[in-house]
């Protein structure tokens, strides 16, 4: 049998983390570690909660789940329940998960697990699929944990258009400095990056009739959760398909055929007024004369995702759901 990958998902759920969630948790490729928690869609408390939630449902509730930071590093708090929902995952009127969380800090329990894994001479694959403010707090506090990590995919970002606002993806402008310590930090640590982000993120979908069919064929299990959480997206937005959002990051690490990236260097905008939480993607040739540019390149080189298998992961994600893969 061949070897799974080892993954660590750090998540602020969130109706596509759900998907993102229960597609790591039932690809026969990924070794699902753990999951750990950051305020994002929604406050802590709620993201804990909906967490649990979703491993309840999956019946993986030996993967240990741990709360992290309530609040981004300098930034106010500002959740994104007007598109997720009151409790932040889309109001199914699940039963709540009356679990507790491991009682350690999201930090911790991320060391914990990256060190074993190096001990074990293992590398663990980490995606952030929410503002990285747990993320930045590790690799600063402990950087060995770098011996620990094969790379970093995170959701975030954007070469072009942002969606919080016209420059910035939600999860880098909900906590810019802690993306730019993730760069930062992943170039000094030696940690191959990969953004993927909102060049590619709403490109996988899935129909409303998909979704009634997941709904259908297991209304109180892992399937049926996830046909709710699409068809929630429908509604929402009025739409006759809804996009996988983050549970394409963890489809590209499952199968990274389905995704073209290109090596460029990237920044995280601190100061502007308008474009705060942008990140900068360099596309120029740097062959040319750079004496002319005040901010010459930037240090942090990313394996920007550019373009994706749209229809391929939007069906790998379908036949994992269903348990086909
Ligand atoms: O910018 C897209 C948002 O939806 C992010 O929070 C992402 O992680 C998803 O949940
Ligand atoms: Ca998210």
């Amino acid at each position: 049998m061949p070897t799974r990958i080892p993954v660590i998902l750090d998540v602020d759920t969130g109706v596509d983390d759900a998907c993102a969630i229960l597609f790591a948790a039932r690809h026969h490729g990924l070794d699902l570690r753990a999951v750990t928690c950051v305020g994002g869609n929604a406050p802590l408390p709620d993201v804990v909660r909906n967490t649990l939630t979703v491993l309840d449902i999956l019946g993986r509730t030996e993967v240990p789940v741990a709360a992290g930071a309530d609040r981004p590093l300098l930034e106010d708090p500002v959740d994104a329940r007007h598109v997720h929902g009151a409790d932040g995952m889309g109001d199914l009127g699940r039963t709540p998960s009356t679990r507790r969380p491991d009682p350690r800090h999201a930090v911790e329990l991320l060391r914990d697990a990256l060190r074993a894994a190096a001990t074990a001479g293992e590398r663990i694959t980490l995606i952030p699929l929410a503002p990285m403010t747990n993320i930045a707090l590790l690799l600063r506090t402990y950087p060995d944990v770098a011996q620990g990590i094969a790379r970093i995919l995170f959701m975030g970002g954007s070469a072009a258009t942002g969606n919080a606002t016209a420059s910035a993806e939600f999860n880098v402008f909900h906590d810019p400095e802690a993306a730019a310590i993730v760069l930062d930090a992943s170039a000094d640590l030696g940690i191959p990056i990969s953004m993927y982000g909102l060049d590619v993120f709403y490109r996988p979908r899935i129909t409303r009739e998909q979704a009634a069919e997941l709904m259908a064929a297991d209304p109180a299990g892992p399937a049926g959760l996830a046909g709710e959480l699409i068809a929630f997206q429908c509604r929402r937005f009025a739409t006759d398909a809804a996009t996988i959002g983050d549970a394409g990051a963890v489809c590209a690490v499952a199968n990274p055929e389905g995704l073209r990236t290109t090596p460029l260097p990237v920044r995280v905008e601190l100061a502007g007024r308008y474009t705060r939480g942008r990140t900068v993607v360099d596309h120029r040739d740097w062959s040319g004369d750079l004496t002319h540019d005040p901010h010459g390149q930037s240090d942090v080189v990313v394996d920007v995702a550019l373009d994706i298998a749209a229809e391929r992961y939007a069906a790998l994600w379908l036949d994992t759901i269903r348990g086909g893969r």
